[in-house]
């Protein structure tokens, strides 16, 4: 067999059985163009200690460039005898440029050190363009809540009415979130940049490479510091598999509060034709498709991390079979979030918001209570009496089926004599949201304040 890396102490090839099961070169093709940078670098590394002449590491050059260029347009693919990329990409040099030199380029390297680069590799690389799609959506978000800066929400706990915000207010909670989550990328990055390659199989190797230049060849920070960690550690693969769960997870909170606004209930929002859905029995029906998927889906990456970090929890070091069970649920994540995000940052970009609707909705289920305990404070009223007489206004307008603004002085006096009208003052939507002018409240002068922070977070990370 061709492609075959290991093979003199067998006295025959594997059953096929075993190479059914063995064979990874169904998902780890996508590593190729990462594995031939990896050769590069270690051809360089080879070089530098004086194991390839300077005109045989220009040939070794050449013949990674030409499988590189056709790895691009498709017509250097794995054969069906090829174990995995590292093999089959060591058949194709050896047939590019001949088994004296081709056949020299595996020394001081496994595929344990290379598959633990080259997956750094991958995931640094995905890692940018999440980020990019990432910043994407909280530019949407904020847009969003730049173009409504006045419109009100009935705010909620425990899904009920509880006290008005700000729409932008409770759009740019959803941004903070995945500000931190491009920090976490970023935070992860750092630890992302270390080079395993160089660390042999387990144990390092005797032929005295640089691991230090193939790290800086590979756009890498620096060599790992330990050769059994470097190749049997992935806890870099399973924090990058977290933060993609994580991005799921906040994409599915906002995903099911549009599926209710989107209701006829709600009637907070309308989504883009665009960006939305039909029933292929019920003509009338436009559906929220996108905030739906991004819901199952965050479902699918938090099953990825978990089955990774249920992988990894038994293992023995160094290097065991298992770690190639790290590759598709990752990819899976990253491909999972390179489709979902861009259909979603394009959902939110076209939503449109019946802000009408919301306004009016805001006031009710006596959202204005907390305002009313807080004017008696303002008034010196203890709070523990003034929570009590706001209570009973509220049982007293409900027992009227009125809303708190519409309880005349008389009743007001009846429920306490602090209740003066100038109380009126504090029950009006507008007044409330602006009264709540603490650090990190909804008044508009906080929310606006806090929109240019958020932004700035997000153009540092
Ligand atoms: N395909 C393996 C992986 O993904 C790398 C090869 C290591 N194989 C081995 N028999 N040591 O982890």
């Amino acid at each position: 067999n061709q492609g075959a890396l290991w093979g003199g102490r067998f006295a025959g090839g594997p059953s096929p059985e075993l190479a059914e099961l063995s064979r990874s070169t169904h998902f780890d093709w996508i590593l190729a163009p990462y594995d031939i940078a990896g050769s590069h670098a270690h051809a360089t590394a080879l070089e530098a200690a004086g194991y390839l002449e300077a005109d045989e590491a220009v040939r070794m050059h050449a013949g990674l460039d030409a499988l590189a260029a056709r790895i691009a347009d498709g017509t250097l693919l794995p054969q069906p005898g090829d174990e995995d990329v590292h093999g089959a990409l060591e058949a194709a040099l050896i047939a590019e440029v001949g088994a004296d030199l081709g056949g020299r380029l595996r020394a001081g390297r496994s595929r344990n050190d290379q598959i633990a680069t080259l997956v750094r590799m991958y995931l640094i690389d995905h890692a940018r363009i999440i980020a990019r799609e990432v910043l994407g959506l909280i530019d949407a978000l904020v847009a969003q809540a730049q173009a409504h800066e006045k419109a009100i929400l009935p705010g909620r706990t425990h899904l009920q009415h509880a006290q008005p915000v700000l729409l932008a207010h409770h759009l740019q909670a959803h941004a903070w979130p995945l500000v931190r989550d491009l920090e976490r990328l970023v935070d992860w990055r750092a630890r992302a940049g270390v080079s395993p390659y160089g660390g042999g199989a387990l144990a390092g190797s005797t032929l005295g490479l640089d691991p230090a230049l193939v790290a800086r060849e590979l756009g890498l920070d620096r060599p790992a510091e330990n050769s059994l960690d470097g190749t049997a550690s992935r806890d870099v693969v399973a924090e990058f598999a977290f933060i993609t769960a994580m991005i799921g997870i906040n994409l599915s909170r906002l995903s099911e509060e549009i599926i209710l606004w989107n209701t006829r209930e709600f009637g907070f929002v309308t989504l883009d034709d665009g960006y939305s859905t039909g029933s292929s029995i019920m003509p009338q029906k436009k559906n929220p498709d996108i905030a739906e998927l991004a819901r199952g889906k965050s479902g699918r990456l938090i099953g990825n991390l978990s089955g990774l970090m249920a992988t990894l929890k038994g293992l023995p070091l160094a290097y065991n079979r298992d770690l190639q069970e790290d590759k598709e649920p990752v990819f899976d994540s990253v491909r999972t979030l390179e489709v979902v995000l861009p259909a979603f940052t394009g959902m939110i970009a076209t939503l449109r918001f019946d802000t009408e609707r919301m306004a009016a909705l805001a006031p009710q289920g006596f959202s204005l209570a907390t305002d009313v305990a807080e004017w008696l404070v303002k008034n010196r009223v203890p709070f523990r009496e003034a929570h009590e007489i706001s209570g009973s206004l509220v049982r007293a307008c409900e027992q009227r089926g009125i809303g708190l603004e519409d309880a005349d002085d008389a009743l007001l006096a009846e429920v306490s004599p602090h209740l003066t009208p100038d109380v009126r003052e504090v029950l009006t939507i507008e007044g409330s949201v602006a009264s709540r002018d603490g650090v990190g409240g909804t008044a508009p002068v906080r929310v606006a304040e806090q929109r240019t922070e958020l932004v700035a977070r997000a153009q540092s990370a």
